[in-house]
């Protein structure tokens, strides 16, 4: 149905895609696989119609043709759910759905065209009101309304950029369960993914891309998990387990009476997105909170290093009340970030690797004195723990948006982790890391707690915490339920994190 022959794309000196040659068949979902910054979303949205290739050529039905917008691709056939929607949130479903449709003025009976809307929402397994806002949806309906609205305009091939990275497990079935009417209805579906299971499983055809090139094409059921994984990261895979890091290192027990002096303590916090939340961290332990994305834990971490305060509860540590200090204040003492999204929220892209380094230490000798910044002892300092974390690049003075992510998240570390910190608070220390990269965050953090950090690991990956984790406990809708890990398995966590509520026994 759509081939993309020997694409090519480069943004300035990056080369996204290396001459991509792809098919995609009606009646098949073909699982596109790779890494972050694999070019898989390059990819599709040179085929939506969204960016320009540099070369290569684009045949549908065996007719090369060109697309110079979306609008053009929607016209041919094709649509995209991208990573992030694109709705109208005061909107209602049906406007969202009809806005921007040139048949819209065909259905000036707004009632016919609400009950055709239902109607096939229904074909795909789905109830949904067509006049509800769409701000009033979850995040799994409204990804519902983007596929909806991509059907509307009769797509014959639907692309799906990484539509599970949002969802629960029990929407994930039912997004599976569409997907497969779709290809019954001899449609072709692109299935964007880095989630070997959830490839295998939807997938017919599988494409592997590595740093812009494919690396693997095939039939799903030839592959296994473990080959899929070989052929992403491109080298064996060292998977984590709990027996590889647990235990290794673990700090010397702290007597019993010192210890609740020594913790770190939430007491009945409630904030924006946060309900009554309380726990405990000793020294030496890495308490685990899972969850899906977005059910609270930007601010469980903006509450904890103290970026946000709660508008109830406090905070303690070592038996005082830290809940009005500011977040330089609990720097001082001893409070370590390391924030979901590292390009946004703790680095400053544009700036060099040693002014990141610096960011949160300018103030103090012997970075400054008297108010003036010492640069060469700040490029000492800089060089010194940029060394130790082991970051790759060209030189201190490039701008840190040049760094892999890998090594962006080295600089991070380097910084945060040269105040010899008592408390971590890291969430999802790991997204978008290689293989290499994600291990050595892993062994900081484990030495980090042998050390005898208090350390909250925020995760929505459900295997890293079970292999990190002393103790987990489960973020849903902004209420924390402890379970009795390690005593409590995988499927109990997973059935909590979907927001089923098990009795206090089977936690
Ligand atoms: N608009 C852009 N400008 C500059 N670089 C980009 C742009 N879009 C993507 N890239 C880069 O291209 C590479 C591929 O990105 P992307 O296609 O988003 O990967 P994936 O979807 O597989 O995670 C990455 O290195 C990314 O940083
Ligand atoms: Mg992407």
């Amino acid at each position: 149905m759509l081939e993309l022959l020997d694409i090519r794309k480069r943004f300035g000196a990056l080369v996204a895609l290396d001459g991509v040659n792809v098919r995609f068949s009606p009646g098949r979902v073909h699982g596109l696989l790779g890494e972050n910054g694999a070019g898989k979303s390059t990819l599709m949205n040179v085929a939506y119609g969204m960016l320009k290739p540099d070369g290569g050529q684009i045949r549908m039905n065996g007719t090369p043709v060109v697309l110079r917008s979306p609008r053009e691709a929607i016209a041919k056939g094709i649509g995209m759910v991208h990573q992030h929607f694109m709705l109208a949130g005061a909107m209602s479903v049906l406007d969202n759905v009809l806005l921007g449709d040139w048949r819209a003025t065909q259905f000036l009976n707004r009632r016919r065209a609400a009950d055709e809307l239902a109607a096939l929402a229904e074909r795909l397994g789905w109830t949904l009101d067509p006049l509800v806002p769409v701000e009033r949806l979850s995040v799994g309906q409204q990804q519902r309304v983007e596929i909806l609205k991509a059907l509307w305009r009769d797509a014959r091939l639907l692309i799906l950029d990484e539509p599970t990275a949002v969802l629960t497990p029990p929407e994930v079935e039912q997004l599976f369960g569409a997907v497969e009417r779709l290809r019954d209805e001899g449609r072709s579906v692109v299935f964007i993914s880095h989630k070997l299971g959830e490839v295998k499983r939807i997938c017919d055809d599988l494409t592997v891309l590595r740093r812009g090139r494919v690396v693997w094409e095939g039939a799903a059921e030839d592959v296994s998990p473990a080959e899929l994984a070989n052929h992403m990261i491109g080298r064996d895979v060292e998977t984590v387990t709990r027996a590889t890091f647990s235990r290794r290192g673990h700090a010397t027990p702290i007597p019993d009476d010192t210890l609740e002096q020594a913790r770190l303590r939430l007491d009945n916090v409630t904030a924006a997105n946060l309900h009554d939340v309380s726990f405990q961290i000793s020294p030496g332990e890495i308490l685990g909170i899972a969850g899906v994305d977005g059910n609270g834990q930007q601010e469980l971490a903006a509450v904890v290093v103290g970026l946000r305060p709660p508008t109830r509860g406090r905070v303690l540590w070592h038996g005082s009340d830290v809940t009005a200090m500011s977040l330089e204040q609990r720097r001082i003492l001893g409070f370590a970030h390391i924030p979901n999204d590292r390009k946004r929220e703790a680095l400053v892209p544009t700036m060099s690797v040693t002014e990141n380094v610096m960011l949160k230490e300018y103030r103090d000798p012997p970075m400054s004195r008297f108010g003036v910044i010492s640069w060469p002892k700040a490029a000492a300092v800089a060089k010194h723990v940029v060394d130790q974390f082991d970051v790759r690049a060209q030189s201190l003075d490039v701008a840190v948006a040049t760094l892999s992510g890998g090594n962006q998240q080295k600089v991070v570390l380097a910084r945060e982790f040269a105040i010899q910190p008592r408390v971590i608070v890291a969430m999802n220390p790991v997204r978008g890391l290689d293989v290499a990269a994600t291990n050595f965050v892993y062994e900081q953090l484990l030495a980090r707690r042998a050390a005898g950090a208090a350390i909250l690991l925020i995760s929505s990956e459900l295997d890293e915490l079970l292999a990190l984790c002393d103790r987990i406990g489960v973020l849903y809708a902004g209420r924390l339920t402890m379970t009795n890990f390690p005593a409590t398995g995988r499927e109990a966590i997973g059935r909590l994190m979907a927001g089923i509520d098990l009795p206090a026994e089977s936690r």
